[in-house]
């Protein structure tokens, strides 16, 4: 059975003074949880939002959106597409992230991510591109 892709976009509810940490939290508990369940994927962090690409047989990506969605770290989670895919486009990953940061606000930007046209404001096309790109991004 073919895999499918889930991307969705949220707004952060992580406040400044805990961002370092619950974002480690978030990671490690998401790529315990998704070795064990074939998911991959990748997130993209600003300050003020998320949003993620989840790949996997469509069970496991019900079952982790159903946990993610009820996560008090974000809100207003709105799910821009759910459908089968020929092939994983992040593979090699069981849950690759990308922050804005100094090094990549560069590139956020250049696909029009600002602080004032945030990651949940963006259509579908652009955070799937700017995923792709940052995913392959030399560490
Ligand atoms: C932005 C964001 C992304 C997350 N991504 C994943 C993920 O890819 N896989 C996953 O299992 N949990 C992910 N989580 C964590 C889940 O919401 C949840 O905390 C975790 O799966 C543990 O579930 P439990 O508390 O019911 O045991 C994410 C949470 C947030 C806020």
């Amino acid at each position: 059975m073919s895999p499918i892709r889930l991307v969705y976009a949220s707004k952060s509810r992580l406040v400044d003074a805990n961002r370092r940490t619950e974002l480690d939290s978030i990671l490690s508990s998401a790529r315990r949880f998704n070795d064990q369940n074939g998911i991959t994927g990748f997130l993209l962090a600003t300050d003020g939002a998320f949003a993620q690409v989840l790949e996997g047989p469509r069970e496991s990506v019900a079952q982790t959106y159903g946990r993610i969605v009820v996560d008090p770290r974000h809100a207003e989670l709105r799910v821009l597409v759910e459908e089968p895919i020929a092939a994983r486009s992040f593979a090699g990953w069981t849950m690759g992230i990308a922050e804005r940061d100094e090094t990549t606000s560069f590139i956020f930007g250049l696909y029009g991510v600002t602080p004032e046209a945030d990651l949940h404001a963006q259509p579908l096309e652009t955070l799937v591109d700017l995923a792709g790109e940052l995913a392959g991004r030399p560490a």
